[in-house]
């Protein structure tokens, strides 16, 4: 089932993405995240943070796996997602740096890189909540249109339209990294449970074929139809040019408060 919930901007989306987290990790200190970059979950993270030190949660054996990673980028740069994540989430947040985990971009264990992640993910006992952006081309990690439906951890080429929308976060275009490391589509199905943030115009035609279009490995976010828990939260402009607009926060609205529902 998706869930989809329309709120009228993101930091609305922050604040209940961050409830469905922080009521995971009440039940289970031992949760294990999937986690986003860009700049789509910053606010969620921010609010996060905010929450565990007011409610003083304990954290500290909370796992966390990255989505991805770009390859041949430096740890030590601060556009590699390794930094971005120990900046944005494992600092932030408090949670323990050696349970954090972001898939190998160097350029000498690429071979191997994919399936270690695939390994330390099962060794975990499989993600809880994934946490997603998605791309202006309808990618989630860096799976971009073509990916496998099933695809696992894999090396992936970024498409240029990629490229250029994380040009901000570096000094130039061609600065972007052409690879990366990603979860494949069916690791993240695999996911327990998917939490998908999209915000912005920009967005809305991508939004709207992931959850109204064909599934179809063109469109890599569609495969979040094939999960049975998947929750989507968008702003009003993100959720622009969705069809069944209407059915959605009417669904929203009169949703069901018996124990079986959450
Ligand atoms: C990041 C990731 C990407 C981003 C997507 C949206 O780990 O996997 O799928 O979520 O590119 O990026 P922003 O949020 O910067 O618009």
């Amino acid at each position: 089932m998706t869930e989809i919930i329309v709120v009228h901007d993101a930091e609305r989306a922050a604040a209940a993405a961050a409830e469905i987290i922080i009521t995971l990790l009440r039940r289970d200190p031992e949760a294990v995240l999937g986690l986003a970059t860009g700049s789509t979950p910053l606010a969620l993270y921010a609010e996060l943070a905010a929450r565990i030190t007011t409610e003083r949660l304990d954290v500290s054996r909370v796992i966390g796996f990255a989505l991805d990673e770009y390859v041949g980028l430096p740890q030590e740069h601060p556009q590699s997602y390794r930094n971005v994540i120990t900046r944005s989430v494992v600092q932030p947040l408090g949670l323990t740096p050696a349970l954090v985990h972001v898939p190998d971009g160097g350029l000498d264990s690429l071979d191997v890189a994919g399936h270690a992640y695939e390994q330390a993910i099962l060794a975990a006992g499989g993600v809880d909540l994934q946490i997603l952006g998605l791309g202006t081309d309808g990618h989630i990690g860096f799976n971009e249109p073509g990916s496998s439906l099933n695809s696992a951890t894999r090396l992936k080429t970024l498409t240029p339209q990629t490229r250029k929308d994380n040009a901000r976060f570096f000094q130039s275009e061609s600065e972007v990294p052409i690879h990366c490391i990603t979860q494949g589509l069916g690791t993240i199905l695999r996911a327990r449970r998917l939490l998908l943030l999209a915000f912005g115009e920009s967005k809305a035609r991508a939004v709207a074929a992931a959850v109204e279009g064909p599934v179809t490995a063109s469109h890599p976010a569609s495969a979040i139809q094939l999960h049975p828990d998947a929750t989507v939260i968008v702003d009003e402009a993100a959720a622009a040019r969705l069809q069944n607009l209407a059915y959605y926060q009417y669904a929203y609205n009169n949703k069901p408060q018996w124990p079986s529902s959450r």
